[in-house]
């Protein structure tokens, strides 16, 4: 039976627009049919949230934040409460968010890609348009639960929540394999979580860039890559030089930049794959030179799919990679507004709210 007191409330942290962040009461919810109630323990910042968020309510759709929602869509914690007919899940279990509830009945979420249900009634992203990971409970539907490894930190789950989640999925539609040198461009938290996954994968060589000091330190500090260049007018000599002139077999956007996009196309060797995994913003290139007659091919990714993601924790297991390595600052939820000021700022690593065990 539940120990939780109701007659207690919550405190959540939501993001007005304005580069801050506030906080509210909130009553502890109880879970209906098909819901869990989480003990949230680790909630991790996306760039997502500052880009579309923070700064502004950017957001449009899929991406329009709710006002007064809790937010972090990067949630991960401990079942304490199981609803009446959950089918998998009990109290006790440990378990990842897959970030969006879809209305389960649509193409798309019988797919498995939630993040792109097709119902506007139905479709609600965590932390968007449902209260998100920025409390100390949250209530989730239970077909949006990923189980957790016991290997694995919920710090480790969170980041795949999305970010993780997102870059397998990327890493997938191009394939990418030991015959491989990858570059990634843009070393934000997605683009570390890309250098780590396409090296468990088995990319031979590893490439990253990025515009920021501080962020090109910490690839090199991590041993993500085997080379670090920064993003200058010369980035694009630099990469076909360490490639033999041919340039790179997969290139990975994770900046979201116009001239970081056109590197990655350019970058890419004849008969090359990129994906565009960096959101927002616009990009121009000439496609007969560059992709038509070389015979390359740029993919858009977004998010993943539940499945994948389940598959996704069971390797990160086998592959002995830790994703919280990644994360630079934890802090308690009552830090939250110095936690996303840093993320804005882009002078670190992974940035988590941590609650519980999590908090070291
Ligand atoms: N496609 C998806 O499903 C999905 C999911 C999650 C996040 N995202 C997006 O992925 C992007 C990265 O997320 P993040 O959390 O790492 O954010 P981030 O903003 O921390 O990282 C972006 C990085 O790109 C770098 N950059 C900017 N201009 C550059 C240039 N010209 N060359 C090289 N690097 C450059 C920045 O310095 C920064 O380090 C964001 O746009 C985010 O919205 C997409
Ligand atoms: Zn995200
Ligand atoms: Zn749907």
């Amino acid at each position: 039976m539940s120990k939780i007191d109701r007659k207690a409330k919550m405190t959540g942290a939501i993001l007005p627009g304005n580069s801050t962040v506030e906080f509210r009461q909130y009553e502890i919810p109880v879970p209906g049919y098909g819901e869990v109630l989480l003990k949230t323990k680790s909630s991790t910042i996306c760039g997502s949230d500052i880009r579309a968020i923070y700064h502004q309510h950017l957001g449009k759709g899929p991406e329009g934040y709710q006002p007064g929602m809790i937010a972090g869509h990067e949630p991960c914690g401990q079942i304490v409460e199981a609803g009446p007919g959950c089918r998998r899940f009990k109290e006790g279990d440990r378990v990842v968010v897959y970030h969006i509830s879809g209305c389960g009945v649509c193409n798309d979420c019988r797919r498995g890609y939630m993040i792109s249900c097709t119902s506007s009634l139905h479709r609600k992203a965590y932390g968007w348009q449902r209260n998100g990971g920025m409390a100390p409970y949250l209530l989730a539907e239970e077909k949006d639960l990923v189980a957790l490894p016991n290997e694995l930190s919920y710090t480790d789950g969170a980041q795949v929540a999305c970010g993780f989640g997102t870059v397998y999925e990327g890493l997938e539609k191009i394939g990418v394999s030991g015959n491989d040198a990858v570059l990634v461009a843009g070393l934000g938290p997605v683009g570390l979580a890309s250098l780590m996954l396409a090296k468990a994968m088995g990319a031979s060589k590893l490439i990253g860039t990025d515009v920021v000091k501080e962020r090109m330190d910490l690839a090199v500090k991590l041993g993500l890559a085997d080379e670090v260049v920064p993003s200058d007018g010369d980035v694009l000599a630099k990469v076909m030089a360490l490639t033999g002139g041919h340039g790179v077999e997969r290139a990975v956007d994770c900046s979201g930049n116009d001239k970081a996009r056109q590197l990655c196309i350019r970058a890419t060797r004849k008969w090359g794959k990129i994906v565009f995994i960096g959101e927002g913003g616009t990009v121009s290139f000439h496609p007969s030179p560059d992709i038509i007659h070389d015979q390359k091919t740029i993919y858009g990714s977004w998010v993943t799919n539940i499945w994948r993601m389940e598959e996704l924790v069971e390797r990160i297991v086998r592959w002995k990679i830790r994703p919280e390595d990644l994360v630079t600052h934890r802090f308690p939820l009552e830090k939250a507004p110095t936690a996303y000021a840093l993320m804005a700022e882009g002078k670190c690593g992974k940035v988590a709210v941590v609650f519980d065990e999590e908090i070291k």
